[in-house]
């Protein structure tokens, strides 16, 4: 057994690329994860990197087990490497730690906004290393966020599901899986030194205590931070379901027409009393139910024996001047504006209506809800639902307008890691299609643009 003094040699390869000048950017950040395996600290850097990335910051993890990886095989046991006393385990994380840090500078260098270091970063040399190499050579920015998780059964739970689910283990036997990962726990335990509010006081910081119950920040510097901040402080680690689904056929859908505050269809109903009795015998527990503040959506929840709530962020796109007409009467007497949406439909504003962007962004604090929520039923509308679930699944924004929203259908996602699983669960009664393919002509010249 290694001894507990560590210390990580700070001569190393990296690379001085010259941050570009003059982007119009931020001063980019580098988010560094802390803290030992099984803490929740991956789950948290993937589901950041898509809050951000859908804020438009361009966002990439890094994860350096990932670099490590690539040079286990010269180690006897891949859980040695942070044995301290062995010179050539101390080469040999140098090595890796220096090339994910030269890949992140490289990436931030050519446009990137924010990295996220995904590792333990366990000692304070290694924090050191990456300030002095972050902060003081490339005046970049750095904030670290250490997960520190006391509660045994998280953390075994945490250590079931990387065995399962981690690239790192999914080659191996369920219970060999998770021997591994204690070992590794162990390993980096005899090292690991939680971030010191003293010696390390200079650094910004976030301290994320047991899966969300506190926080504690220090130092925030400049709005990536505080966007990280209002994430961070939101997120809850839970396992959970969310469920979704577009309100019954309205009438205006049976006449082809969009907005509008029109009631329901009677197959519209019909699918309103299916989806009560669905959820009323599903018996699912503190189920909520969210719903827009149009009738349509309102008449879909009624029968639903759970608290409801009307949200003014769910409503259907605003189509402006276009509201209550056909996609043909649009055509007909807007032809110039029909044809800029579907060339650009993400970013195509109706006027005196919203874009899809603008949906995106009023749709914030409904998604950050849903960060820390369990069991909610969403009853909204086409556009908003493909903007909901396309941040869930982590969507190319440029193809959330064109998601498959079907009407009658109630759309199940389960936490799976930091990812979801998606279950269609599709009630048999009929309705229109209200779907509309992009024309192929556009598509061609929307690529061409780009
Ligand atoms: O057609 C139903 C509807 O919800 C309309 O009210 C809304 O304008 C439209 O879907 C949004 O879908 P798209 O962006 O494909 O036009």
């Amino acid at each position: 057994m290694c001894p507990t003094s560590f210390t990580m040699g700070t001569k190393g390869n990296i690379e001085n690329i010259l941050p570009l000048s003059g982007s119009g950017h931020f001063v980019p950040l580098v988010v560094v994860l802390v803290g030992l395996p099984a803490r929740g600290k991956t789950v948290l850097a993937h589901k950041l990197e898509r809050y951000l990335n859908w804020n438009g910051h361009q966002t990439r993890v890094f994860s350096v087990s990932s670099y490590r990886k690539k040079h286990e095989s010269q180690l006897f046991k891949s859980r040695d490497i942070m044995c301290p006393i062995d010179s050539k385990t101390a080469e040999i994380r140098n090595a890796y730690i220096h090339e994910a840090i030269n890949d992140t500078q490289r990436w931030l260098n050519v446009g990137g906004d924010i990295a996220i270091l995904d590792g333990t970063h366990p000692t304070f040399e290694i924090r050191q290393l990456l300030h002095d190499f972050f902060v003081k050579q490339l005046s970049y920015k750095i904030l670290f966020i250490e997960c520190i998780l006391d509660d045994a059964k998280l953390i075994e739970e945490n250590i079931k599901e990387t065995a399962q689910l981690s690239e790192d283990y999914r080659h191996l036997e369920f219970s060999t899986a998770v021997n591994e990962i204690n070992e590794k726990i162990d390993m980096f335990s005899s090292v690991y030194k939680p971030i010191c509010p003293r010696s390390e006081s200079s650094y910004s910081y976030i301290k994320f205590n047991n899966a969300g119950e506190n926080i504690n920040v220090r130092r925030l510097d400049g709005p990536y931070q505080t966007k990280v901040l209002g994430f961070v402080s939101c997120f809850r680690p839970i396992r959970k379901t969310l469920y979704f689904s577009r309100h019954g056929e309205s009438e205006y859908n049976l006449l082809g027409r969009i907005g509008g505050d029109t009631s329901l269809s009677a197959r519209g109903k019909h699918y309103a009393s299916l989806l009560a009795n669905y959820f009323n015998s599903a018996k699912v527990d503190y189920l909520r139910v969210w719903t827009s503040e149009k009738k349509r959506t309102k008449q879909t929840a009624e029968g639903i024996q759970a608290p409801i709530e009307n949200l003014i962020p769910l409503n259907e796109l605003d189509a402006g001047i276009c509201e209550g007409m056909s996609y043909e009467e649009m055509q007909d007497k807007f032809p110039q504006e029909f044809a800029w949406r579907d060339q650009d439909k993400l970013r195509y504003r109706y006027p005196w209506g919203e874009s899809y962007l603008d949906i995106m962004s009023r749709l914030e604090p409904v998604l950050l809800e849903l960060e820390r929520e369990d069991s909610v039923l969403v009853i909204s509308h086409q556009a908003v639902l493909r903007c909901i679930i396309g941040y869930f699944l982590n969507s190319d924004p440029e193809k959330l307008p064109y998601l498959n929203v079907p009407l009658h259908t109630v759309i199940k996602l389960t936490t799976k890691g930091y990812d979801f699983e998606v279950e269609y669960i599709k009630f048999n009664v009929d309705c229109v299609n209200t779907y509309r393919k992009q024309p192929e002509v556009c598509t061609k010249s929307v690529h061409e643009n780009i």
